[in-house]
């Protein structure tokens, strides 16, 4: 279990341009963020694995994102097992899902993939840490139909509030990240206010997606605090109610070692 303020479910912070990533973490350390890091490809979880057992305090998922499904190959899930075998500290299946947005020319591919990453994440009895853009009720059916175990997190949730009554029906958890700062994010915002407390995470998906009030500038892990801070404002509560109960659910959902 971790003691940590806030778990950052959702970070590539190994990607950072402009911030020194050690910077960066030592920034979480002071304010005690726990961050896990997704992947995105066949390749890259590679990079995953070796980023995670560097560092203190960070964590790991393997998986191919929608948008490099062509990287998903026979071998794939043979990697993605070896890894998870030998690193206690990947903790999920993510990012995967579906994204209609940019390029819908392998639509197919999109789901047989992320079909076959649910089975996986089944099999390993790991939580999927979903990415959903402009699919939302695919991505739910396809969830409803082959999720059977596996606990579900929907990525920097931007759907309305009753697509989010929806997921948390399949008991899915919500993470939120910096649109819920942004002056029109009028949708997202609702979701802050109604989301329970049981089933809300925290991210910042760094480095895009930059929370007021720095916005315009790169995103870092420890900006996850501003998230928190705008929800609690949301909700009415205080900043510590909502770091403690999302610690609470990621410790519930990634068993940390
Ligand atoms: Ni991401």
């Amino acid at each position: 279990m971790l003691n940590s303020f806030i778990i950052n479910t959702h970070s590539h912070v190994n990607t950072l341009k402009k911030t020194p990533i050690d910077e960066a973490l030592e920034n979480c350390k002071k304010d005690n963020i726990a961050i896990i890091v997704p992947s995105s490809n066949s390749q890259d979880i590679f990079d995953v694995d070796k980023f995670v057992k560097e560092h203190s305090g960070v964590y790991g998922y393997v998986g191919v994102f929608p948008e490099d499904v062509k990287t998903f190959g026979d071998k794939t899930l043979f990697d993605m097992e070896g890894i998870i075998k030998n690193n206690p500290k990947i903790v999920g299946i993510g990012e995967v899902g579906l994204d209609y947005y940019w390029d819908k020319t392998f639509v197919d591919l999109q789901k047989e993939v992320f079909i076959k990453q649910i089975y996986f994440a089944n099999q390993m009895n790991l939580p999927l840490n979903i990415h959903c853009r402009d699919a939302y009720f695919e991505t739910l059916e396809i969830l409803k139909k082959y999720n059977k175990n596996s606990k579900v997190i929907m990525h920097c949730f931007s759907g309305s509030w009753e697509f989010a009554k929806e997921c948390i029906k399949l008991g899915a958890y919500i993470s939120l990240g910096g649109v819920v700062t942004f002056k029109n994010a009028h949708k997202v915002k609702e979701v802050a206010k109604n989301v329970p407390l049981e089933n809300l995470l925290l991210e910042t998906d760094d480095p895009y997606l930059t929370p007021e009030p720095y916005r315009g500038t790169e995103n870092q892990p420890d900006y996850v605090k501003y998230v928190a801070q705008r929800i609690a404002d949301l909700k009415e509560i205080s900043i510590q109610e909502v770091a403690q109960a999302s610690t609470r659910n990621a410790n519930e959902i990634f068993n940390f070692a």
